[in-house]
């Protein structure tokens, strides 16, 4: 292996340190940041991750109510909770745990949560922001990626950034991202997906390769341009095995490259924090 590693740890470190800060400007005007989670049925992974965003929550000084609805729990009655928290003045952030029962729509679910609460940054509203440039939560793995970039002097600005994959909560806000007009984006963007028969084409070229695709191994070393970034955002789980888009034989040939494990994900994870006590300081502004 040649690649420079870009792990995520210093960066999420980083992230909630400033976080950890304004949670105490907070306490001192007397109010105690709250991140309310929900989460629908008895998923051991969904539940494991609430438990890792709780303690978080926990250790940076916030408060977190949790509402844990039956795995048949119907539409209304989610939609009763997310409102419920909505109107709770106490409670400044909502995660909505995904994935959620097959029989309840997530979509529109989310379209009922505060758009000021969103701490995932995945509501069409806040969508909307970022794609006009206006304040608001972030999706927080694409800021994460943002982030990372930035903390470990990767330049981004003028520089040619490929994306394989153009989900909702990955690749798509994340070209939105890359491409404003700020030092750390400001990029020429270009997304590939399966409508692209022939993306190795424009991933070979790429200064900055980001895999968002949630295929396990698509990105091999042919793929990237020697001495390009290589991102890997996308992630499938196979129980508690993590397998990643980026085939490890990448950093070969990449200048740069995150890790197997700790790269994106805790970035995510800081994000949502950061997007968490943003809203706690509007909401108390
Ligand atoms: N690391 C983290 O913390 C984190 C957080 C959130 C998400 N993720 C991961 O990010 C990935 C993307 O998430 P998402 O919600 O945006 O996913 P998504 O909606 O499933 O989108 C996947 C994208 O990849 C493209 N794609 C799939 N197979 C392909 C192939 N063989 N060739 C070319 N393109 C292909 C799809 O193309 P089409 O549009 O043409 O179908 C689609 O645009 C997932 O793996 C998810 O687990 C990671």
């Amino acid at each position: 292996m040649s690649a420079r590693l870009l792990p995520g740890k210093p960066v999420a470190e980083a992230v909630l340190a400033d976080v950890s800060t304004r949670v105490a400007a907070l306490k001192a005007k007397g109010v105690t940041p709250a991140l309310a989670t929900v989460l629908v049925g008895d998923d051991d992974a969904s539940a494991g991750y609430i438990r890792i965003k709780q303690k978080q929550a926990a250790e940076l000084g916030f408060v977190s109510p949790h509402a844990h609805l039956p795995g048949d729990t119907t539409q209304d009655e989610l939609e009763r909770v997310i409102r419920g928290f909505n109107d709770d003045k106490d409670v400044h952030g909502l995660l909505l745990q995904y994935p959620i029962p097959g029989h309840l729509d997530y979509d529109r679910a989310l379209q009922v949560l505060d758009p000021d609460m969103d701490v995932d940054g995945l509501h069409p509203l806040n969508m909307g922001r970022l794609a006009i440039g206006l304040p608001g939560p972030l999706p927080c793995t694409p800021a994460g990626i943002e982030a990372l970039l930035a903390f470990h002097d990767i330049p981004v600005s003028g520089r040619e950034v490929v994306i394989l994959g153009r989900g909702a909560t990955l690749g798509r806000p994340l070209a939105m991202l890359l491409a404003q007009k700020r030092p750390t984006a400001n990029a020429a963007v270009t997304v590939v997906h399966t409508g692209v028969p022939d993306w190795a084409r424009y991933t070979q070229r790429a200064d900055i390769l980001i895999a968002a695709a949630g295929v396990p191994g698509i990105i091999q070393p042919e793929h990237v341009k020697p001495g390009a970034v290589v991102v890997g955002g996308g992630v499938r789980y196979e129980g508690r095995r993590i397998l990643p888009d980026v085939d490890e034989s990448c950093a070969d040939v990449a200048g740069a490259i995150t890790p197997r494990v700790g790269g994106v994900g805790p970035t995510t994870v800081a994000m949502l924090f950061r997007n968490a006590v943003a809203a706690a300081e509007r909401a108390t502004a």
